[in-house]
Order: structure tokens, then sequence, then C-alpha cells
């Protein structure tokens, strides 16, 4: 077989693979996928899909990487060639979140920047609006100036996180992603920590905590909420996209597949809840300020963090911009993993598809995306992005994730070659277990989800 890149130690690879799972999705996802869809109650469904998809899943990927050492095209046709299509369908996935992703990852540097001095000032709810959205009207859906012009303010830093990212891929797997992640993650963790802990202490935070995990019983049975449950650990887990088959195929020949599959879903959902504690936590502070009932206080995505955040850290008792700094700091360090991650997967399909050279399939790929990605970083943009992310992820990603698990165990029938596969390096065997969850559970359950979710979208 052909030279492949590796990774340089065991640790270079879980680290990798926590730094593509735990990014935005944790932090400004999950929180309020999880309160949209019964708070408390969320947590059987999200459990569900982690025990049952998720981590069998990711241990699949990694099989399915590491035996045919392959980005996902190239492994999906080295498992049967008219099987390729698959593995493209999910680079092309990973192709559009790139584009979107890398403009939140600019937006979240800009704030880093414009948590010094709080320089959003008494109304950060106009200030988004006014500097960045100001010739849009949103009312009438006229446009005083041009909505398709560029955004200052984001494109600076977008440039910046393209450079960075295109940096790092072009030193390759050991010296590049491999030594970044060791760099991003532990800043990550303590970044992190120190803003959870500091949230948890908060006055009003148990309001935050309560209306987070009160439950909603009457939402488990809405086939909506199991479908945004598996999307919600699919992505977060980076799985379906290309992304942990590409990562695993750079693993030498004695590599712990069981294990590390293990270590990094358990690593990303701790991550996952503890965002959620810290978030409504401090939106608890907020609704306690204010006044205000907490329904009325959170809101999601661009609006939670770009919004919301800043009107908490104004009132925030003391040390305001020192945590701004941190909270969105810690955005960008997650942000940044996870991109790496995702645009390697279109790079490494290019190298393996035309054979050519990392530095080639580098500029191409990524330079296709950073040009794409300008789309969004215009006047309008963040709205358009947000729709973008929600019809990615139920059509995109749950449905690739359902094709990909029926495609390994009904149609080519790979399972046992699979699992014998993963348990030769493994002190910590997979049994029949796996093979159920994948083969009938994670295809009945999210097959049947997917149908009743379209049909109750179409009425
Ligand atoms: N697992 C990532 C997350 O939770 O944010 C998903 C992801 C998105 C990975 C975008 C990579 C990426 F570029
Ligand atoms: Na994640």
């Amino acid at each position: 077989m052909e030279d492949r890149e590796q990774w340089g130690t065991r640790a270079g690879f879980i680290l990798a693979a926590v730094g593509s799972a735990v990014g935005l999705g944790n932090i400004w996802r999950f929180p309020y996928v999880a309160y949209d869809n019964g708070g408390g109650a969320f947590f059987i469904p999200y459990l569900f899909a982690l025990l049952t998809a998720g981590i069998p899943l990711l241990i699949m990927e990694f099989t399915m990487g590491h035996k045919y050492r392959g980005s996902a095209p190239l492994s999906f046709a080295r498992m049967n060639k008219k099987t390729e299509w698959i593995g493209w369908w999910q680079v092309s996935i990973a192709f559009i979140i790139s584009t979107y992703y890398a403009v939140i990852i600019a937006w979240a540097m800009a704030y880093t920047y414009f948590a010094v001095g709080l320089q959003w000032g008494n109304d950060p709810g106009g200030f988004l609006m006014g500097e960045y959205l100001r010739r849009v009207d949103l009312v009438n859906g006229a446009s005083v100036g041009s909505v398709g012009s560029v955004v200052p303010g984001v494109f600076i830093p977008l440039i910046l996180v393209w450079v960075i990212t295109l940096a790092i891929l072009f030193k390759g797997v050991k010296q590049g992603i491999e030594k970044a992640n060791r760099i991003f993650i532990p800043t990550l963790v303590i970044m992190f920590l120190i803003i959870v802990i500091r949230a948890l202490t908060l006055e009003g935070a148990s309001i935050g905590l309560e209306a987070f995990f009160k439950p909603d019983w009457s939402k488990i049975a809405s086939p909506g909420v199991w479908v945004a449950a598996y999307g919600q650990i699919f992505f977060s887990l980076s799985i379906a996209f290309a992304i942990m088959i590409t990562y695993s195929s750079y693993l030498p020949k004695h590599a712990d597949i069981n294990n590390n599959a293990f270590i990094a879903a358990f690593s990303n959902s701790g991550v996952e809840l503890l965002a959620g504690f810290g978030v409504f936590a401090t939106l608890g502070f907020l609704a306690k300020q204010a006044n205000l009932p907490i329904e009325d206080v959170a809101t999601a995505g661009i609006g939670l963090a770009f919004v919301v955040f800043p009107e908490i850290l104004n009132s925030f008792p003391g040390f305001n911009d020192l945590f701004g700094v941190l909270f969105f700091g810690s955005l960008v360090s997650a942000g940044l993993s996870s991109l790496i991650s995702i645009v390697e997967t279109f790079v490494a399909a290019i190298q393996d598809k035309f054979k050519v050279s990392r530095t080639k399939a580098v500029t191409v790929g990524g330079g296709l995306s950073a040009l794409f990605s300008i789309l969004f970083a215009t006047q309008g943009g963040l709205f358009f992005l947000d729709a973008v992310d929600y019809f990615i992820n139920t059509f995109g990603i749950a449905l690739a994730g359902l094709v990909s698990v029926i495609t390994v165990s009904w149609v080519v029938r790979n399972l046992k070659p699979f699992q014998e596969h993963a348990n030769l390096t493994s002190d910590l065997r997979t049994g029949l277990w796996w093979k159920v969850c994948l083969g009938v559970v994670t295809p009945g359950v999210l097959g049947y989800m997917f149908v009743l979710n379209l049909i109750d979208n179409l009425k």
C-alpha cells in the first residue's frame, strides 16, 4: 500500500479526534437544541442516540479509515467500488459546513477583540445590526445599502481564520494537525473551565439550570425531537460527514480503535454537558438581572452568542473584559480545531482521487471553501447561515448517517469483518450489541423517525 501520513503518537490522534468533535456544536448548538427539545426530557433521546448510534458509528468509522487507509471516498471505494458515492456525498456535506463554520469562527474572533473594553456598548443587539447589518432593512426586505456587500468587520478575521487553517494543513498530519491540537485543546479546556465555574457561581444561576433541566415530557413523543437528538449526536461527534474516517486513516497499524472511540465520545459529551450548565447558568443570571422570565432570554444561535452574551458581560460582576475574551476565545479555539478536521476531509479526498501533493490539494480545496465562505460574510449572510445549518443537519447528516449504516450492515454486509478488525487491536472488545445497534436499532429508529418527521414537516 502507498505511503500514507501518520499520527506521531496515540495521544496525538485522540487529541485531534476530540479537537474535531469539540466545537461550536458543543458550546453554541447543544444548549439550545436541548432546551428547545424538551430540556431535561431531551436527555433520554440524547443518551439513547449516543449509546446506540453515536459510539457504535464512531467505532465503525474508525474501523473503516483504519482498515482501508483512505479518505472517505477512497475508503468506501475500497470497501465496495459501488459505494464510493457515499464518501463523496459525505465530503460534499463537509465542504458546505466548512464554508459557514469558518464565518462563525470569524465572528467569534471579531467579538474576542470587541470584548476588550466592551466595545458593543449598551445595546449589543443594535451594535450587531448597526455595525454589520446596517444597510439591510429586515422588516420589509428592502436593502438600503446592499445585502450582497461584504462586512469588513468580519472579512478581516475571516481571512485570518483561513490563513491559520491552511497554514496548519500545509504542514501535514503530524507536524500540522497534531501539533496544533496539542495547543488548542489544553488552551480550550482551561479557558472553558474558568468560565463554567464562574457561571455556576453567578447570582441566579439556579434559575437557568432549573429551566435547562426541567423536563417537558410531552416533547419526547415527537419524532422531531428524536431526529434532533440523532442530528446533534452525529454533528457533535463529527460522524457521517467524512471526518472520522479521514482522521483514522492516519492511524498506525496497532491502534486501539474501540478505546479511542469511547474516550473521544465521552470527552465530547462531557464538554457538551458542561457547556449546557455554563450557558444556562449565565442565562439565569441575566433573567434575574433583567427581571425577565427565562424563556424571554433563552434565544438560540447567533442571537445567543453575539447579543445575549454581550448583554450579560455588560452587567457581569467584575472582570467583564476578561470573561468576554475567555468566552469568545474558547469559541475560536474550539472552532479552529474543528475547521481543520473538516477541511482535511476534502484535502485528503482530492489527494487520494487525483494523486496530487498535499500542497496542491490544500490550495485548491481550502481555497475554494475560503472563497465560498465570503458569501456568508456578507450583510444578511448571518441569517442565511442559520437556514443552511438547519437544512444540512436534518437532511444532510442524519440521512448520510442512516445511508452509511444501512450500506455497511445490509448492502455490503461488513459488520462482522469490521468488528473482527477492531477487536483485534483492542482489549475492549465489542460484542453482539454493536452489530445489533448498527444493523437494527439505528436504521430502525432513525429511519422511522425520519419518515415521521418528514410527514410532520410536509403537513
Ligand atoms: N463536531 C463538531 C462540533 O460539534 O462543532 C462539528 C463540526 C462542525 C466539525 C464543523 C467540524 C466542522 F468544521
Ligand atoms: Na461536538
